[in-house]
């Protein structure tokens, strides 16, 4: 008899990162369910996807700025009996601008998109994974996370902490639960080659930046699958990131702030 395949739901499977979790999970032979909102991409990748490792791929297009997004989701999944393995909560962009040059309804998308939506998925989906005493989620936060917050991009930073915390925590409360076959891990990315910042209109700053400090999405994803396989409940891919975090750790609080806010203000959109 055939194993049933494992299932994987990844957001923001259109581009960059996620789409880099849907080859790197097809490739391990898992069927994908995949997400964004850019339906004809999604396609294309699904149709790539099938072809080269024969795994089944389900496209669902949304916009997780709606706040109904998550549920229906969900609803879609059980409507085609589908039962999500891996939860990979990846849908994510950069929001330019001061607290103060912001409307209120962006940044209200931005918390929605960024932070309620993957706890939402995780809260849905949770119960389905622990009845069947497996489980993976990847909650793609960033370095940002262990930065002090700096001027400019206001919410990325706070988020991508809370990320951290609620990765950490949904972890040990799996475990603290008995269920030692679900695990949730926080990835940390640096800068990553994506279109990320040309969403956000900071190419041509970032582009600026030292080449060391950036990485491929390839060994980012890798480095997240193989930590949440670990149990480990956060993950800094690369060794510069690595040293980049422990540094925010290490050095004096004002120092950190100042060389944070320095290095953020050469990439950082204010108007
Ligand atoms: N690249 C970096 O340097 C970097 C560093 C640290 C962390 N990260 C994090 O990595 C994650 C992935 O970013 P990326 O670098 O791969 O950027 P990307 O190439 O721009 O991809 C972002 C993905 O998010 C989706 N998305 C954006 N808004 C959405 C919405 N309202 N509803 C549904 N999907 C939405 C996009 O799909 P559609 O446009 O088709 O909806 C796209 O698939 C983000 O959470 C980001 O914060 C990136």
């Amino acid at each position: 008899m055939a194993l049933k395949r494992r299932l994987c739901l990844i957001t923001g499977a259109s581009a960059g990162i996620g789409a880099e979790f849907a080859r790197q999970y097809a490739a391990l032979g898992w069927n994908l369910v995949l997400t964004a909102r850019r339906a004809d991409r999604l396609e294309a990748l699904a149709a790539e996807l099938r072809a080269e490792h024969g795994v089944e791929v389900t496209v669902m297009a949304e916009d997780l700025a709606d706040p109904g997004a998550p549920a229906r989701i969900v609803a879609a999944l059980a409507g085609r009996a589908l039962e999500v393995d891996a939860l990979v909560n990846n849908a994510g962009y950069g929001l330019p601008g001061t607290f103060f040059s912001t409307k209120w309804e962006d940044q209200a998308a931005f918390l929605q998109v960024l932070y309620t939506a993957p706890v939402e998925l995780t809260h849905r989906l949770l119960p389905g994974m622990a009845a069947r005493r497996f489980g993976r989620i990847i909650n793609v936060a960033s370095l940002a996370g262990y930065a002090p917050g700096s001027a400019g991009h206001t919410l990325y930073a706070s988020v991508k902490t809370g990320m951290i915390k609620f990765s950490e925590s949904i972890n040990a409360e799996c475990s603290a639960l008995g269920q030692t076959d679900i695990h949730c891990c926080a990835l940390c990315p640096g800068f990553t080659w994506s279109e990320f910042h040309d969403v956000n209109g900071t190419r041509s700053e970032t582009d600026k930046m030292p080449k060391w400090m950036w990485m491929e999405a390839a060994p980012v994803v890798k480095a997240g699958i193989d930590a949440v396989n670990r149990g480990q409940p956060v993950i800094v891919p690369g060794l510069a990131n690595k040293v980049l975090a422990t540094l925010t750790r290490l050095l004096p609080e004002p120092m950190v702030r100042a060389i944070a806010g320095s290095q953020s203000s050469r990439y950082r959109r204010m108007d």
